[in-house]
């Protein structure tokens, strides 16, 4: 563990012993027990230590304190979109987007809200051709000035993910936000899991989240683009689902839960070089319409009427039901917003 020198200066030497505490494992038995004594330390072996600690935060990178440089970049103005247009703040005109799992589902339905917002939206996925209900987004996209293109990529190649990324970016100069829809369902009691099985559950879930947030990163990094990443995670993140035997699903989804947290925590505030002021934000579902939950109910029967029952609408959700969210996430209109989880479950997790 290391301390930033920011931290260190402020709190040192005052809350030393207690900074020491928590570096315990850094020091030797004797230092740790010299610091920790009711006697005071010698002047000489603080100041050794004080070196010490700069040496070690020197060489590990700390995120820049965010009042350093507030995000005002991506504040509004004042008087910005005020009585001038519908809802400026929702506008997406000209903006670039990837957006993983893009082929059916969920990630098909965000994608096509960004675009008709006026996006230029990518949609990844491991199919090799995106379907008919793709291709009539696709149609109903250009109408509103935005497009959707597809691109075969599975999100388990980094490689592949960091060059088609980074292609996107070049040929237009700017990145503005990624969803991180693509994701794998598979149900079986915890003793049946082979470790292949939850690790691989766990390569598509959780570290293609996390490797298609960087890759994106780093192009919005170079670019300087401050924008905003919209992971998809689930109210099964949140709770186990009563009747649904899921572990390593819903583990893997409590985890983008808490990536986004520390990827917020890392990217959003703006750097003296102008990189960061990515704002980053969960969606977490409860059940929907989609293919994935298709192949559930054929699976379980009796499952959908039970799920239809849990929730307060006594319903499941369409897709379309997300892309006000999305939109939101992507947009200006939750410039303020970082780090945190939209639950929309229809009161399924309220009860
Ligand atoms: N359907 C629900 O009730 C529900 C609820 C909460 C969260 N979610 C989440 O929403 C997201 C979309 O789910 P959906 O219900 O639309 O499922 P879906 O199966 O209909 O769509 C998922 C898409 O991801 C793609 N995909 C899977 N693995 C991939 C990989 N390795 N690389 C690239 N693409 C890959 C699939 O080909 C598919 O097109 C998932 O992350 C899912 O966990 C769904």
């Amino acid at each position: 563990m290391s301390l930033c020198p920011r931290i260190l200066s402020r709190q040192a030497p005052r809350a030393l012993s207690t900074v020491t505490k928590a570096t315990s494992r850094s020091f030797t038995s004797t230092q740790f027990r010299q610091i920790n004594s009711s006697k005071p330390v010698a002047t000489t072996s603080t100041q050794a230590l004080l070196a010490e600690f700069e040496r070690r935060s020197n060489t590990i990178p700390a995120p820049p304190e965010s009042r350093e440089h507030p995000m005002v970049g991506i504040a509004p103005a004042t008087r910005e979109n005020v009585g001038q247009k519908r809802f400026a703040d929702f506008d997406l005109r000209g903006r670039v987007f990837v957006v993983t799992g893009g082929a059916r589902g969920l990630g098909l339905s965000l994608a096509e809200a960004l675009a008709e917002t006026g996006g230029y939206v990518y949609c990844f996925d491991r199919e090799p051709g995106a379907g008919e209900a793709w291709d009539e987004a696709s149609r109903r996209a250009e109408e509103y000035g935005g497009f959707l293109q597809y691109r075969q990529q599975d999100v388990q190649d980094s490689k592949g993910l960091d060059r088609t990324i980074e292609e996107i970016a070049d040929k237009h100069q700017r990145l503005d936000g990624v969803v991180a829809a693509a994701g794998v369902q598979h149900l079986a009691p915890a003793m049946e899991w082979t470790r292949e099985e939850a690790n691989r559950m766990m390569d598509i879930n959780y570290t293609g989240v996390m490797m298609t947030a960087t890759s994106a990163a780093r192009q919005m990094f170079k670019y300087k683009c401050h924008g905003s990443m919209c992971l998809i995670a689930s109210m099964s993140g949140s709770v186990a689902n009563k009747g649904l035997l899921s572990p390593v699903y819903n583990s893997s989804k409590a985890a983008v839960v808490q990536l986004a947290r520390n990827l917020a925590m890392e990217w959003s505030p703006i750097r003296k070089d102008g990189t960061g002021g990515i704002r980053v934000n969960c969606i977490s579902p409860g059940h929907i319409l989609t293919p994935m939950v298709m192949k559930n109910f054929e699976e379980v029967p009796g499952l959908r009427e039970k799920w239809e029952s849990e929730n307060m609408m006594g319903r499941l959700a369409q897709t379309s039901e997300f892309k006000g969210a999305a939109l939101f996430l992507l947009s200006n209109a939750s410039s303020f917003m970082t780090g945190n989880n939209l639950v929309i479950d229809g009161g399924h997790t309220a009860w």
